[in-house]
């Protein structure tokens, strides 16, 4: 399946919710910013590694301008009824210096979680990173974040997971690696066509992640 800009697909989690999934656009910062303030305090520290009461402007544009091939991300919408607000999103950022690698995240609001968009989110992120050529997915998540454990292991027929515990540091952060298993029709070129959203508008992009240290925390990029 091709994950581009005209993907949409729709899907039924267990409570009987439709969603639909597509990548995010630069014209969804409201549904981004209305999800974000349904995630709880608790959600906003396990996704940010911060308390992050609010999201600035900066940061938000920062999240929603991807380029759909180094920085891309997947929404998840509710199908019935006007709601304007993101229910989930998953992302990746590919790291400058080993590009078959990405930094991944995701989170789903605090209302909808246990009811399978989670893995839905992740493994429609596996096929698009798989797509663009990228073999590995690597993430910060805490020590005690046992739904970020269990729903990296529950991709096992996408990938092979394993944890780092290498670095002992105060907010015991581990390092999810997660190895993807190879695309049987091989990888798409880049599109030239395609937006750099980076080349353009500098101030607005996400860091390289393994230049920030924290994983993929929205901070500048220095290009
Ligand atoms: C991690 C997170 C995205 C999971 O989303 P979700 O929609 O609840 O996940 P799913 O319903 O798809 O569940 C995925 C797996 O994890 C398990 N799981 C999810 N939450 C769980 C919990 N609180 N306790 C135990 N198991 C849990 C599910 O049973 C499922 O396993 P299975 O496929 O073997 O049945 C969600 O908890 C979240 O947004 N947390 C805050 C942000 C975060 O921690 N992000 C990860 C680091 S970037």
């Amino acid at each position: 399946m091709r994950i581009d800009p005209g993907y949409s697909e729709l899907h039924r989690l267990s409570d009987g919710t439709e969603v639909r999934l597509r990548l995010l656009r630069a014209s969804d910062r409201g549904k981004f910013a209305a999800g974000f303030r349904r995630l709880s305090p608790e959600s906003r520290y396990r996704r940010f590694f911060s308390l992050m009461p609010e999201l600035s402007e900066r940061m938000l544009r920062q999240l929603t301008l991807t380029d759909d091939w180094d920085h891309l991300a997947i929404i998840a919408e509710r199908v019935a009824g006007d709601d304007a607000t993101s229910l989930g999103v998953a992302r990746y950022v590919r790291l400058r210096y080993t590009p078959d690698t990405a930094e991944a995240s995701v989170a789903v609001i605090d209302e909808m979680q246990r009811k399978g968009l989670g893995r839905l989110l992740v493994t429609t992120l596996v096929e698009a990173a798989r797509e663009r050529g990228i073999h590995r997915f690597r993430a910060s998540i805490l020590a005690e974040n046992e739904a970020g454990k269990l729903l990296l292991h529950s991709l096992e027929e996408h990938a092979t997971a394993r944890i780092e515990d290498g670095h002992a540091n105060p907010a015991r952060l581990l390092q999810l690696i997660a190895q993807l298993r190879p695309r049987p029709e091989g990888v798409r070129r880049r599109d030239q066509s395609q937006r750099r959203c980076c080349a353009r508008h500098a101030d607005d992009c996400l860091v390289e992640p393994e230049r920030s240290g924290v994983g993929a925390c929205p901070v500048r990029i220095d290009r």
